[in-house]
């Protein structure tokens, strides 16, 4: 082990992985949902590290006792930043989800600006420093994650952190010309420029920082470019730029898909499907996720391959998110309807075009599913990277499912060779690649498939996170 590796990992981010919610008189504490978790949980576990964040909760709950579960349960620690309801309404869905999340996802007409929620942001920023100076020990490798966070390494060096800081961003970063209308574009620039290394999670998004950060601010010198990562000069300190694609944890997704009890689970999947092929969709019920598109997409490959009628169902699982945003309230409302409305065109008595499942679900019944399913539709309209692509590879261990994977994922960059690639605002052509997937071959499947396990199992979490931590550390 590495002295980086030997370090304790302190993960900032905005939720723990952690909810604490009450439910009637009780209080009760359960797993956090979305791609960060997901990838950071198995990181965690392995380094015996303390996270900090946002418990889903503010500080009437009686987090000691919970949080103490969590940490005996899980084998790493956790420390709470309590948020109030007004901070919940401003910092959280205000600036974080009605402003950054659309605009970093290329999505302007979303966009909501308020200078009120943007302070409010600002101060939550501060809070966390405040509590990850409470808990860091000198030798501790701090790393920030994700937009809701972008201003707490200002912060920590206004409070004299003497480690360095690394940060990552989970989602896109956008595009110059789409970063400029940021009413607070430079501040929130400056803010990054204050950590020591920043990771993103594409070539692509690492180009549109350092293009961005130049031209807002010109006195910024390039010093170097290198493969992994580029050298910034500015106000008399130097920034790493780097591209570290996250991952999953291959084994632990490979091996719980060959487990009986998923076994056991898909085999029981199919037998009611009587040798029809199914096909996948999870996410969470995101706008960015491209799922109205997705059902239309199959809409229209029903209407022109009709041999694919009753040979064929879409199961979607979505999980519920965001439920404070109405944009977010909206979606839900559109998807019941599209899922009806080509469920009543096409069904028959023994057969529904759209299985759709608005919850989530526990490990093994996900694991069965992907493993099951012969084909993945993952169709984000963009995407930091998407998870759900990786896990549905590395849970195809019979080698025979096929990934069809948006242009505009990050995952394309890696997976763009196994998979069919589409664009999903492209109805036409997506209908087309679901064709393609249904008639293709048990070699070409096979073939397609190794090279998809094979590039995830080489460029697994744990390669993501040595990576990071080697470029926040080296001379
Ligand atoms: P994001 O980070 O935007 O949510 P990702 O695809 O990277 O997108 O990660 C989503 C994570 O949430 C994955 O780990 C996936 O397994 C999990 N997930 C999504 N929907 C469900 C569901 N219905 N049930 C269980 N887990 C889900
Ligand atoms: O990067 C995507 C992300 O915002 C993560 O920070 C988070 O894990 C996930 O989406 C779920 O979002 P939320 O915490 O807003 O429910």
């Amino acid at each position: 082990m590495s002295q980086e590796q030997k370090r304790r990992l302190l993960v900032v981010s905005n939720r723990l992985p952690a909810v604490v919610e009450r439910r009637g008189e009780e209080w009760q504490i359960t797993s956090g949902s979305g791609g960060l978790v997901t990838a950071l949980a198995p990181v965690m576990r392995q380094q015996q590290g303390l996270w900090i964040g946002w418990p889903g909760c503010g500080d009437e709950a009686p987090l000691g006792p919970l949080l103490a579960q969590f940490a005996q349960d899980n084998g790493y620690s956790l420390a709470a930043v309590p948020l109030s309801a007004d901070e919940v309404e401003k910092y959280y869905r205000g600036f974080s989800n009605e402003a950054l999340w659309p605009l970093f996802h290329d999505l302007l007409g979303f966009c909501r600006f308020s200078y009120d929620n943007w302070q409010v942001y600002l101060d939550v920023n501060r809070r966390f420093a405040q509590v990850v100076t409470e808990h860091a020990k000198a030798d501790d490798l701090i790393w920030v994650h994700d937009y809701q966070l972008i201003g707490v390494g200002e912060h920590l060096r206004a409070l004299q952190m003497p480690q360095p800081l690394g940060y990552f961003l989970h989602i896109p970063f956008p595009a110059p010309d789409l970063f400029r209308r940021l009413p607070w574009k430079d501040q929130l620039i400056r803010a990054l420029l204050a950590y020591d290394l920043l990771g993103f999670q594409t070539l692509r998004d690492r180009r549109n920082f350092v293009n961005t950060a130049s031209s807002l601010l010109p006195e910024i010198e390039v010093i170097s470019r290198k493969r992994q990562y580029d050298l910034l000069r500015f106000e008399g300190r130097t920034v790493r730029v780097g591209h570290f694609p996250i991952s999953i944890d291959f084994d632990e997704f490979d091996s719980g898909a060959r487990s009986k009890e998923v076994e056991d689970a898909a085999w029981y999947l199919h037998e009611n499907l009587h040798g029809r092929q199914l096909m996948l969709g999870v996410d969470r019920l995101d706008y960015t996720k491209g799922i109205p598109e997705r059902f239309l997409a199959f809409e229209r490959a029903l209407e022109k391959y009709p041999e694919l009628i009753t040979k064929i169902s879409l199961m979607q699982l979505v999980v519920p998110s965001r439920t404070l945003v109405p944009d977010y309230q909206n979606l839900k409302e559109t998807l019941d309807q599209l899922a009806g409305r080509i469920n009543a065109r096409f069904g028959e008595s023994m057969w529904n075009p759209i299985y759709y499942v608005f919850r989530s679900l526990d490990r093994t019944q996900l694991l069965a599913r992907y493993r099951t399913s012969e084909i993945a539709l993952v169709t984000p309209l963009r995407d930091g990277m998407n998870l759900v692509a990786k896990e549905y590879c590395a849970s195809s261990v019979e080698n025979n499912g096929v990934l069809i994977l948006s242009e505009f994922t990050g995952a394309a960059d890696q997976l763009g060779k196994g998979a069919l690639l589409v664009n999903p605002y492209d109805i036409e052509g997506t209908a087309d690649a679901i064709h393609q997937a249904y008639v293709m071959g048990p070699d070409e499947r096979r073939r397609r498939m190794k090279l998809l396990r094979n590039e995830i199992r080489r460029n697994d979490v744990h390669r993501w996170l040595n990576s990071f931590t080697q470029a926040l550390y080296s001379s």
